[in-house]
C-alpha cells in the first residue's frame, strides 16, 4: 500500500516505533468495548506495532505532526471485496478524522486496487461505527442476530452478539 496524505491526515504503513502511540489507545476499555481483545500491556503494544509492521492490512493513522491517532484494518477478500475496520484513540474523537481517512482509503481501494465493494461489520450498540459507515455511504445490508461471541461469562457461557453488516459498490461511491 502506498501512503495516502488527505488534507489533516498521513495514512501509512505501521513501523516499529508506533508502539508508544498505540499503547496510547490499545490501553483505554473504552475503545476496546467493542473488540475481540481485552486492554493490551505496554509489552504488548511495542509487539503488536511490529507485529503490524509485516501486516499489510494495518495502516497507521497520523496527524501531519507524526502523531499516530488511531488505525485502519483494510484487507481483500474474495470477489473483489475489500473490508475496511478502524480504531481510533479516544483524545482525537469527534473531530472527523475517522471519517476523512476512510473516505481517502475507500477512494484509493475503489480508484488503484481495483476493489468493486467495501464492505464492514459492526455492532449495533456501537452507534459511533455504523454512524462513521453512514457518513462515507455505506448502506447497512443486515443484521445478524446473536452470530459471534467474543468473551464468556462467569459460568464460561458465550456472550452473544448481533452485528450490523454495511456495504457499499464501486458504483455508488461518489
Ligand atoms: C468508530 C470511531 C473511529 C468513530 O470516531 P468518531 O470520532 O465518531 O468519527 P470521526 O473522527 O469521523 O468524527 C465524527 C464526529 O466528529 C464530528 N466532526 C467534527 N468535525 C468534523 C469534520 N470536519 N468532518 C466530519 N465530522 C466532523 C462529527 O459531527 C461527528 O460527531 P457526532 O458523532 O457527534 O455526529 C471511534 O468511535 C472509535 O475508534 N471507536 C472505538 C473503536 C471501535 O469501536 N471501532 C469499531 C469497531 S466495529
Amino acid at each position: 500500500m502506498k501512503e495516502i496524505i488527505t488534507e489533516r491526515l498521513v495514512i501509512r504503513k505501521f513501523t516499529e516505533n508506533d508502539g508508544e502511540d498505540l499503547y496510547e489507545y490499545f490501553s483505554n476499555p473504552k475503545v476496546l468495548e467493542f473488540e475481540p481483545y481485552k486492554p493490551y500491556s505496554k509489552e504488548k503494544s511495542y509487539s503488536e506495532a511490529k507485529r503490524r509492521a509485516g501486516d499489510e492490512r494495518f495502516l497507521a493513522v497520523c496527524l501531519k505532526s507524526g502523531k499516530l491517532i488511531g488505525n485502519f484494518y483494510f484487507a481483500k477478500e474474495e470477489f473483489e471485496t475489500w473490508e475496511v475496520g478502524y480504531v481510533f484513540n479516544e483524545m482525537y474523537w469527534g473531530n472527523g478524522y475517522a471519517t476523512e481517512g476512510l473516505l481517502a482509503l475507500m477512494k484509493y481501494g475503489f480508484q488503484e486496487l481495483g476493489a468493486r465493494r467495501m464492505i464492514a461489520m459492526c455492532d449495533p450498540q456501537n452507534p459511533h461505527s455504523w454512524k462513521l459507515l453512514e457518513r462515507v455511504g455505506m448502506r447497512r445490508e443486515g443484521t445478524l442476530l446473536q452470530n459471534v461471541y467474543f468473551f464468556t461469562d462467569e459460568d464460561g457461557n458465550p456472550i452473544w452478539k448481533d452485528t450490523y453488516e454495511y456495504g457499499i459498490l464501486k458504483s455508488e461511491f461518489q
